[in-house]
C-alpha cells in the first residue's frame, strides 16, 4: 500500500483523463491522515487549481465556519475531491472523469480509514449512494458495501457552494454539522 505522498505525486502527473490539460495544479487533497471524518467535495475550483489545495475558496471558507459548529478544525479531518483536477469552468465532472480519478479516492480512504465519510453535494454522493436526491439524503446516514472497501457510513449533506447560491439551503446545512458530533458518536459505538 502507497501512502498519502505518493498519491498526490501519482495525481501530479496524472493523465488518466483531460482535466490535467487545463488544470494549473493538481489538488490531491489534505488534511489528517488519521481523521475520523473524511470530506468528499466534487472537484477543484478556481482557487483550489490557483493553490493546489481543497476547499480554500468562498466554498472553502464557509466549510471552515461549518466545521466549527461541530467543534472541528480542518486539521482534525481530511478533504478530498472525486476529481483532483479542476473541470474548466467549474463544468461538473464527467462519468467517465470521476472514473478514471476514483482508484486515487479509493486509496485514500483506504489509508485513512475514516469512520464516516461527508459527500458534499449530489456529484460525490452519487459516487457512493446511488439512491435518492441530495434533498432527500442530506443529514441521514447511510451504512454502504463499497467494492474493495467493504461497508462504510456515509453522511451526505449539502455542498457549502450550493448554500452559497442558494441561502434556504443554509439552515440545513447548519443543522447537519451541529448534529456531526452526536452522529460521529454513534457510528464509532458500532
Ligand atoms: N468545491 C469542491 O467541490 N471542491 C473543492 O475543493 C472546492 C470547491
Amino acid at each position: 500500500m502507497q501512502s498519502l505522498t505518493q498519491i498526490a505525486e501519482q495525481v501530479k502527473t496524472c493523465q488518466k483523463c483531460d482535466l490535467y490539460k487545463q488544470a494549473k495544479n493538481p489538488v490531491p487533497g489534505e488534511g489528517n491522515a488519521q481523521a475520523k471524518i473524511m470530506f468528499i467535495g466534487e472537484g477543484p475550483g478556481a482557487t483550489e487549481d490557483e493553490l493546489g489545495r481543497p476547499f480554500v475558496g468562498n466554498a472553502g471558507q464557509l466549510l471552515s465556519k461549518l466545521l466549527a459548529l461541530a467543534g472541528l478544525k480542518r486539521e482534525d479531518v481530511y478533504i478530498a475531491n472525486v476529481v483532483k483536477h479542476r473541470p474548466p469552468n467549474n463544468r461538473d465532472p464527467q462519468p467517465d472523469e470521476v472514473a478514471a480519478c476514483w482508484p486515487y479516492l479509493e486509496e485514500q480512504i483506504k489509508l485513512i480509514k475514516p469512520k464516516i465519510i461527508i459527500p458534499l453535494g449530489r456529484h460525490a454522493m452519487a459516487r457512493f449512494i446511488p439512491i435518492g436526491t441530495i434533498s432527500r439524503n442530506q443529514g441521514r446516514v447511510f451504512r454502504r458495501e463499497i467494492k474493495n472497501l467493504g461497508k462504510l457510513y456515509f453522511y451526505p449533506i449539502y455542498h457549502p457552494a450550493a448554500a452559497l447560491h442558494q441561502p434556504s439551503l443554509y439552515r440545513d446545512l447548519e443543522n447537519a454539522f451541529r448534529r456531526l458530533p452526536a452522529v460521529l458518536k454513534k457510528v464509532m459505538a458500532n
